[in-house]
């Protein structure tokens, strides 16, 4: 059973990066030089998943135009000869990657984008990625979800320890270790209270679902803050077939906060081939690191 859909639930405001998300979507955010949701694609793309379906709302043509041929831009690069840019350019979609858009007509949570791809996705088990979480692992993290998948053949969702005073921002998992990694899940909560978490670990935006999850979330009122949540649909889920947690191997970036947006961009540069030396040097020379001005 091949992983082959990826949703990529992209409608969102983008409140928290006002005014710089007033005309253009935060998904299009650089971090370095790419746009945050090329990295989600490209993780998919390595992960071996060749459909990409983006939940799109209005003000996100940006994305569409990002993932379609810029026909004037390559023959403009290419009469220039500058063939390395027209790599670059074209490696953003590669021939053998679908792009399929449908639309979000309400914000009416998480779960309701994934089931807006409920008819594009049919009955195969799919991949969900949230852009805001800018996810770097070697392998790939969503490639390491997908190998776990082939083995047990059961939702995936990936998590990490958070601390405690953070439950609120995320679902929380509970359930019983069945090797260094993987946890097989009893109960998934979304953004309890400290006091009310089960366990502090946390739900990273990357999730291999089965899609039975739809027929759940479809018969799910209304959760936390009036969504209609994905983790509510996913907890109904493991009612009636098994769900795994795995502890991913990698680093996350929340680019959904201003402050995990700078982190990364600092790490990704610092990381770049070409920008990395440069950067480090000029890091090096701000006076910041002097403890002589704390
Ligand atoms: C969503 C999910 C939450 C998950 C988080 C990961 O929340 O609802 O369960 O932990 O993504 O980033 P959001 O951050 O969209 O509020």
């Amino acid at each position: 059973m091949l992983v082959n859909k990826a949703i990529f639930p992209v409608a969102g405001l983008g409140t928290r990066f006002l005014p710089a998300t007033k005309a253009q979507p935060k998904e299009m955010l650089p971090v370095v030089d790419e746009p945050l949701i090329q990295y989600a694609v490209a993780e998919a793309y390595a992960a071996g998943m060749r459909e990409m379906i983006f939940v799109t709302g209005r003000h996100k043509r940006p994305i569409e135009d990002h993932f379609d041929m810029t026909l004037e831009l390559e023959v403009a690069l290419e009469q220039a000869g500058k063939d390395d840019l027209l790599k670059v350019v074209r490696s953003v979609k590669p021939d053998d990657m679908e792009c399929i858009y449908v639309r979000q007509p309400q914000a009416l949570g998480l779960g309701h984008a994934v089931l807006c791809a409920k008819r594009l996705v049919g009955s195969q088990p799919f991949a969900v990625l949230l852009a805001d979480d800018l996810m770097v692992g070697d392998p790939p993290v969503l490639k390491q979800m997908v190998d776990q998948f082939e083995q047990r053949r059961a939702s995936i969702v990936a998590v990490q320890e958070v601390p405690a005073e953070q439950t609120r921002r995320y679902g929380i998992v509970v359930g019983t270790p069945v090797s260094d990694r993987l946890i097989d899940m009893t109960g998934i909560i979304e953004k309890p209270a400290p006091e009310d978490a089960p366990s502090r670990l946390g739900v990273a935006g990357r999730y291999i679902l089965t899609p039975g999850v739809f027929d759940e979330i479809e018969s799910q009122p209304r959760g936390v803050g009036g969504e209609i949540q994905l983790t509510d649909g996913i907890s109904a889920l493991l009612r009636r077939e098994k769900v795994f947690a795995y502890r991913y191997e990698g680093k996350r970036y929340d680019c959904g906060s201003k402050e995990g947006f700078l982190q990364a961009n600092v790490e990704l540069a610092l990381a770049h081939p070409e920008l990395g030396p440069g950067f480090r040097e000029f890091l090096r020379g701000l006076d910041i690191f002097d403890r002589a001005n704390d």
